[in-house]
């Protein structure tokens, strides 16, 4: 039977994704897509890549870049701490590699934010360099056709799956790009988490799982842990066209982002609405639920008019607000209030 790596590279260059805009041997272009791809969907990323590359096209406009413009143009990709260490490597780049990209592995791993996988997907599409990438799609695939099994977050699984990572990769640079894309593509199109499309896999015929039937035990589950769920009442002041917002403080969630102002209960919320002017229409919106990787957050949103405000401090315009780095379920929520305006 061919190797599996030339089987999976001429599946890709049939059947997978070839013309992603960040595609090419740019390592800045590639890092970037990489770090909103992490925690992001590419249909989602397709939508901010574009733009952020237009506004901060090299390493050196990014790491020149104010805070509030990085965060203004990663607003509701979600995950903020991805922004901020990208941010933070690109002036490590500019102060410590002389604007250079580092040229390997184990160099890109020291830029913040930037792990093991991460890293060596730079390395093979930028460089063409022999590195075995594992994020969450390829562990599911390996753990598959090869049977590992054990919870992927346990350190001897996680050592077997790099092992069958690395031991799989091919020699020649072009064919090692086709097969790491392909090991993406795959994971994202054939061998998805609940009912692989087996028949149309390019390496089922040797695949553990497969054989035996077992795709739906692979790879096991990890020991689930109870989402907390929490509470807050969002206060939606409006004022004519502007909005009554703040930006937070640079520590806890959300950090560094303009958001709405936040009570524990309605009945202080609405004493916070009356301290800002007088009260001229109020309305309890439904609730919202955005889902945080530690805990779910549940936001009851109040809304009030303000027909003459205490201070005219405070006070953005729906435009200004919108252009601003906002958390996605409060800019969701004002959104769908100018809809309804
Ligand atoms: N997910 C992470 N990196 C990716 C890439 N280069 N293409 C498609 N999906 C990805």
């Amino acid at each position: 039977m061919t190797p599996f790596a030339h089987r999976l590279a001429a599946w890709q260059a049939r059947h997978g994704r070839n013309h992603l805009p960040w595609q090419s041997d740019d390592p800045y272009r590639v890092w970037l897509s990489e770090i909103m791809l992490q925690q992001t969907q590419v249909a989602t990323v397709l939508q901010y890549y574009p733009r952020f590359l237009a506004r901060f096209p090299d390493v050196a406009s990014l790491a020149a870049a104010a805070d509030d413009d990085v965060l203004a143009l990663w607003s509701g990709l979600g995950y903020y701490s991805r922004a901020r260490n990208l941010h933070h490597a690109a002036r490590q780049i500019m102060g410590e590699h002389g604007g250079q990209f580092p040229r390997d592995r184990a160099g890109l791993e020291t830029l913040k934010g930037v792990g093991r996988s991460t890293a060596a997907a730079i390395a093979v599409f930028a460089y063409g360099q022999k590195e075995a990438i594992l994020d969450g799609n390829v562990k599911r695939l390996l753990a598959r056709h090869a049977g590992i099994y054990g919870a992927t977050d346990q350190p001897a699984t996680l050592a077997a799956l790099w092992h069958e990572a690395e031991a799989r990769l091919p020699d020649d640079p072009a064919t090692l790009r086709r097969y790491t894309q392909g090991l993406m593509d795959l994971g994202n199109s054939i061998c998805t988490r609940s009912r692989p499309h087996c028949d149309a896999c390019p390496v089922a015929a040797d695949c553990y799982a497969y054989r035996r039937d077992e795709t739906a035990a692979l790879p096991e589950k990890r020991a689930k842990k109870t989402n907390p769920e929490k509470h807050t009442v969002m206060l939606l002041a409006r004022c004519g066209d502007r909005l009554h917002l703040y930006r937070r403080p640079d520590h806890g969630i959300w950090r560094g982002l303009w958001s709405l102002p936040e009570y524990d209960t309605l009945a202080a919320a609405d004493a916070a609405a009356q301290a800002l002017g007088t009260v001229s229409a109020r309305e309890t919106l439904p609730t919202i639920t955005h889902k945080f990787t530690h805990y779910t957050l549940h936001i009851a949103p109040l809304a009030v008019r303000i027909a003459a405000p205490v201070s005219p401090a405070d006070w953005l315009a729906q435009e200004q607000a919108l252009a601003k780095g906002l958390p996605a379920p409060v800019r969701r929520l004002i959104e769908k209030l100018r809809a309804a305006a």
